[in-house]
């Protein structure tokens, strides 16, 4: 059997641009899920450069909401607006 696939998913992009700036706003994704006990539930994944990398770094919740500059405030607004 394979791995059950997560519910929730966090994308970051980690193109040329955004991969420069994402790690600290990554970091804020992964302590926010393993906070809420919800590492079963939501993975925190990797997309390829999706053309926007004037607004880096880019994160998608649940392909739902695309969002650029995304500072780590911005991570706990989506992630509770979306995830908690
Ligand atoms: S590197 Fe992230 S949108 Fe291009």
């Amino acid at each position: 059997m394979g791995k059950k696939s997560k519910e929730k998913v966090i994308l970051f992009c980690d193109g040329k641009k955004c991969c420069k700036y994402n790690s600290e706003v990554k970091e804020c994704f992964q302590d926010l899920v393993k906070e809420a006990g919800l590492k079963d539930v939501v993975s925190v994944q990797k997309m390829k450069c999706q053309g926007l990398c004037k607004h880096a770094p880019i994160f998608c919740i649940h392909k739902d909401e695309c969002v650029g500059k995304v500072s780590t405030q911005d991570a706990k607004e989506l992630f509770a607006k979306h995830i908690a």
